[in-house]
């Protein structure tokens, strides 16, 4: 059997068990869907979009691919309460970051009514849009929600970082599961406990996965070459999620200053840090991430992420890098191939001659 035919490209009706993983603000309908024409699974991340945003990026995706593509969100941690600072609290946040809005010329935002769009309408255009998969971070989806979404013809994915984890997203009903290594680029999405106490590598964490659950389990977190898609089937994996690797690539849409700090030497030493968005996340080393070490000196989430948020995109199109969420794995360094039409090709032709050689 040919290691392209799995538990995962059967049940997401894909050629290739290679998933492009979402990013919550720097998807691209152009990079997704060149992963699916490509015979992988695009995902887009629709972290903060609006109901008419996801209708109108769902349609785009159709348009640009008939294939297979995946839809992801983040749920609300259970258990977590969602802060509600009063006007002194905010003020005082938002006084923490005033050096920052002020290098971009931002003038510092009011204290919104909302940090997030409401979940439910979320959720609901999403299965509106009907993707071939709806794939959730930070929780596990519920009952109804998977019921739903299987009734319009939609396969549910939760992502695990711990075997706990997904144990709890088995028990919910999930129909696969992405196991997330601490290796990985952006959030660790840890929910059932700290995520700094949920901090297990990919090689470690797979095995004990595939163990634990019997749907199929999608690989992440440090794959960005045919080696890494080989190791990760061996280990019982049905798919990989590559992230860093496809967000380097020209379809994707990353800025400049992003991409040339990928390319840096600073990408050699990844750190985790909730500066940025309040929770804990990878990424390339800078001014802002050091100057707020201190857990006690920003917001919680959803505020950080949403104050930073206001001045990040405008340091990126200044090509301000220390202003800016770098987020990127463990395996940037590994990163060779600018096209992810090339790096699709190159890895199938990696993995070939990898498992060629291994039977010979
Ligand atoms: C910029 C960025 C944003 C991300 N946003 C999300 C997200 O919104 N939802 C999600 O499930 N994973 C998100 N991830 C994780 C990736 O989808 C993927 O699982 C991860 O990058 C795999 O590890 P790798 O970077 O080592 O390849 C993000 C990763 C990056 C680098």
């Amino acid at each position: 059997m040919s290691w392209k035919d799995t538990r995962a490209t059967r049940l997401f009706n894909i050629g290739l068990p290679i998933v492009l993983g979402p990013f919550g603000g720097l998807s691209s309908v152009e990079l997704s869907s060149t992963v699916s024409e490509a015979g992988g699974l695009g995902s887009y991340g629709l972290y903060g979009y609006d109901p008419e945003r996801i209708a109108a990026t769902a349609r785009e995706l159709r348009e640009a691919s008939g294939k297979p593509f995946a839809l992801n969100l983040w749920l609300p941690i259970e258990g977590e309460e969602p802060p509600s600072p009063d006007a002194e609290q905010f003020a005082a946040y938002v006084d923490v970051l005033r050096p920052y809005f002020e290098l971009v010329g931002v003038e510092p935002p009011s204290q919104p009514d909302t940090y997030l769009p409401d979940l439910d309408s979320q959720i609901q255009a999403a299965i509106d849009a009907r993707p071939a998969v709806l794939s959730f971070v930070f929780g596990v989806p519920s009952e109804s929600v998977i019921e739903e979404a299987h009734r319009n013809g939609i396969v549910v994915a939760g992502t695990a970082t711990t075997v706990d984890e997904a144990v709890a997203l088995h028990a919910g009903g999930v129909d696969a599961i992405v196991a997330t290594g601490m290796e990985a680029g952006g959030h660790r999405v840890s929910f059932l406990r700290a995520p700094e106490d949920s901090l297990v590598g990919t090689m470690a964490l797979v095995p004990q996965v595939v163990d634990a659950v019997s749907v199929p389990v999608i690989a992440a977190g440090g794959i960005a070459d045919g080696r890494g898609v080989a190791a990760a089937l061996a280990l019982g994996a049905d798919a990989v999620q590559i992230g860093s690797a496809f967000l380097a690539t020209r379809q994707s849409a990353i800025s400049p200053a992003h991409l040339a700090a990928m390319r840096g030497p600073d990408a050699a030493h990844t750190v985790l840090t909730r500066a940025l968005s309040g929770r804990l996340a990878r990424g390339i080393p800078n001014r802002i991430i050091a100057e707020l070490a201190d857990p006690a000196a920003h917001a919680p989430f959803p505020i950080q992420n949403w104050l930073t948020g206001k001045f990040r995109p405008v340091a990126a199109a200044q090509g301000i890098p220390g202003l800016m969420s770098l987020w990127a794995g463990q395996s940037t360094p590994l990163i060779r191939e600018d096209d992810a039409l090339k790096l699709m090709d190159k890895i199938v032709d990696s993995v070939d001659a990898i498992f060629g050689r291994l039977r010979g």
